[in-house]
């Protein structure tokens, strides 16, 4: 019973949305968005040398990608709103109303999307030869357009949370969907895309050809040429897109690379990175010159490592975002820069609607506190144990003993101009008060695993009267 409110204190709200979301990214991008056009090129290609094996090869790797696509792909891209809404609906909510057309016009690309990609595989084998091949490739070229178009609406938001441009004084969708990162995100992702599509297309192959054929060499070596064009609008727009990352997220991707407590080994990992990069340019030249000499299971490590860096990358670009879900408009823990003043004067709770209490007194304080610690901190934190778990995070400022007030309350009031990545805190002084009075009954009863959850003060009092540890 206990057991989803048990995960996500364990692992963090934030979690939640990273999981599904990430999924459905290493899905969308190499095998939705990059592998449709390659396929396609490679059918063309295949009947330009009226080669029936390289046709068949086709068909097979058309099969994964139609089963992936329509299933784990949809899942989790209509996952992303479940979840979303669930922790973070007002961030979800303002997307909504600024982008609903975009949304709207996607909902109906994706549908098509859908329906081509099925139409595409299921008559593979019907239309093989003549005009029907040629519509078959042709259907080939729509659903690749298709599924680019899903990228090309989508990144215009994804910007948008990064950097709105002149969107706060416009308010219009144009203002926010033509962002200044738009453009250049939008060449990173789709060179990415495109070359990850290359090692997702070629760890295949090593399944479906047999070993030493001459159709695994020609087919290769097809893919490895693929990448490697592609390597180069890859590495062009990453600079380019790097270039318009304002600022103020630059200053965060230390911590956002590795986190506070690894930030020094910063310098380690993109050395790592590097590697990375050069280890799938390297497997792609070797691909290209010598396609024979690569192991089938030396395969599964660019595909690992073109994972990795996707999943980084993403964690990154959310983390560097920080303090805000949409730049400069709402922060993170769905609070809007404008209401800031007026949460910090009459506090936040009595404009909150998911918490249970709306005032603090002096006989729900530590209550009061639990909710203002759900409301304020707990898009990010974690109780007592979890990731990021905000007990101990204070543990390691004030040490394990018992804390001073005046010590949380300070840093409380003053936790965003000394660390940029979390928001100012958004309420008054009797919140501040309650707060403090709530972490440090969490910290008191740590073991309870379960503090963020409604109930917890009662069964504590159980256990104070039944003289329970
Ligand atoms: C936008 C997300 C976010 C919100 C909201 C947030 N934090 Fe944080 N907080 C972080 C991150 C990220 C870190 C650093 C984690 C790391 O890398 O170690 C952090 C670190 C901390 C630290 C340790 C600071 C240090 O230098 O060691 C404390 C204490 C803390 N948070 C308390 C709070 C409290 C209390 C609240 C609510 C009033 C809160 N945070 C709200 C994201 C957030």
């Amino acid at each position: 019973m206990d057991f989803p409110l048990f995960f996500l204190d364990f692992f963090g709200n934030r979690i939640l949305i990273a999981i599904v979301a990430s999924v459905h990214v290493f899905i969308n991008h190499p095998l939705a968005v990059g592998a449709w056009p390659l396929v396609m090129l490679m059918e063309w290609w295949g009947r330009r040398k009226g080669d029936a094996d390289w046709d068949h090869l086709m068909y097979k790797i058309t099969f994964v990608l139609f089963i992936v696509t329509t299933t784990v792909g949809a899942l989790t891209g209509v996952g992303i709103w479940f979840t979303t809404a669930l922790i973070a609906p007002f961030g979800i909510g303002t997307l909504l109303r600024v982008f609903f057309w975009a949304w709207f016009t996607e909902w109906l690309v994706f549908v098509s999307e859908v329906v081509l990609v099925m139409i595409y595989f299921l008559t593979w084998k019907r239309w093989l030869a003549g005009w029907q091949k040629s519509l078959h490739i042709g259907v080939g070229a729509l659903l690749s357009g298709f599924s680019w178009l899903t990228m090309m609406i989508i990144v215009g938001i994804l910007g948008f949370m990064m950097g709105s441009g002149n969107w706060p004084e416009a308010r219009t969708l144009f203002s926010g969907f033509f962002n200044p990162i738009y453009i250049p995100q939008l060449a990173f992702r789709t060179s990415f895309a495109m070359g990850t599509a290359g090692l997702f297309v070629w760890f295949l192959l090593y399944f479906f050809t047999k070993k030493h054929s001459d159709l695994r060499r020609r087919a290769v070596r097809f893919v490895s040429g693929w990448m490697l064009i592609w390597s180069v609008p890859f590495a062009a727009s990453s600079v380019w897109y790097w270039q318009v990352v304002p600022d103020a997220m630059r200053a965060n991707v230390d911590v956002g690379l590795m986190t506070q407590r690894f930030a020094q080994w910063h310098e380690t990992l993109a050395v790592i990175m590097a590697i990375t990069l050069v280890a799938l340019l390297l497997a792609a030249l070797v691909g290209l010159a010598r396609p024979k000499l690569i192991p089938r299971v030396a395969l599964l490590i660019p595909f690992i490592l073109g994972v990795w860096l996707l999943g980084h990358f993403e964690r990154v670009r959310e983390f560097i975002r920080k303090p805000y879900v949409i730049a400069d408009y709402m922060y993170s823990n769905g609070v809007k820069v404008s209401e800031l003043p007026v949460f910090q004067r009459d506090g936040i709770l009595p404009y909150s609607t998911y918490v249970e209490h709306h005032t603090v007194t002096s006989a729900n304080e530590i209550e009061a506190g639990r909710d203002v610690f759900l409301v304020t901190c707990s898009r990010c934190h974690t109780t007592s144990s979890g990731v990021n778990a905000v007990v101990n995070k204070f543990e390691n400022l004030y040490g394990t003993g018992p804390w001073d007030d005046a010590a949380l309350t300070a840093f409380i009031n003053t936790m965003h101009t000394s660390r940029t990545f979390m928001p100012p805190f958004p309420g008054n002084d009797r919140e501040v008060k309650a707060l403090t009075a709530y972490l440090k009954e969490l910290q008191k009863n740590r073991e309870l695993l379960f503090g963020a959850q409604a109930g917890w003060t009662i069964r504590n009092n159980n256990q104070a009267q039944t003289g329970t540890p």
